[in-house]
């Protein structure tokens, strides 16, 4: 049976109840109403472009964050321009679309991607800065996963999980992408130094310390 969220928070609870001081809320992170200052290590992981104006949720959980503590935090990164542009374009479209739909568009983009991923072919793309394109090697539905759209394929995860993976990228109707200076920038921002970076083609994943 699939669990929701909400769920998940009760099965974690009952499942660690016999740990004295581990709590499990669910709530907004947008607006905790959690103290100043008072966790040493917050971390949020995957969410915080969910939310509406994650520039001000990421102001929240710093504040939360205790002198000498850290704040650990990932953000999906931005793509190529046509990438970007459909990302966008879909993000506000998506309100008016239903699950159903948003079901049936997945298939079609898990079908898309393991047709491409079929096809074997492998092609060297010039570097083309302009449109954010880089240039290499590439596997074909590698080349238009990253550059044009997400049609996710991956033969280990089967085709449910792909599917998955493809509803979770384009149902939610927010899902702000950064640069990696808007990501550091927002740390400048809060006055947070940076303890530990990662940065991967999908995403950028950091530990930000208060001083
Ligand atoms: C991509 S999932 C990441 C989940 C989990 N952190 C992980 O890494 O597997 C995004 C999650 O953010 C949650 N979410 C979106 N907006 C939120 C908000 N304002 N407050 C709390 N959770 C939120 C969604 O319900 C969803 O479960």
């Amino acid at each position: 049976m699939a669990l929701n969220y909400g769920e998940l928070t009760y099965v974690a609870a009952s499942r660690f109840k016999d740990v004295e001081n581990l709590f499990f809320f669910k709530g907004d992170i947008a607006s905790t109403g959690i103290k100043e200052g008072v966790i040493d290590f917050t971390v949020c992981d995957q969410v915080i472009m969910h939310t509406e104006i994650p520039e001000k949720t990421f102001e929240h959980l710093s504040s939360i964050t205790s002198f000498k503590g850290e704040f650990a935090c990932y953000v999906y990164s931005k793509k190529a321009l046509p990438r970007e542009l459909v990302d966008d374009y879909f993000r506000k479209a998506t309100h008016d679309i239903s699950a159903e739909k948003m079901w049936e568009l997945s298939e079609q983009l898990t079908i898309l991607g393991k047709n491409l991923s079929d096809l074997k072919v492998s092609f060297t793309c010039p570097n083309i800065p302009l449109l954010g394109i880089k240039g290499g090697d590439y596997d074909i539905q590698r080349f238009i996963y990253w550059n044009f759209l997400k049609c996710f394929w991956k033969e280990d995860w089967g085709f449910d999980l792909s599917k998955s993976t493809n509803f979770d990228w384009y149902a939610p109707s927010n899902a702000k992408r950064f640069s990696k200076d808007e990501f550091l920038s927002m740390a400048n921002d809060n006055k947070l130094i940076v303890a530990f970076l990662h940065e991967e083609e999908a995403c950028y994943s950091a530990r930000f310390s208060k001083q």
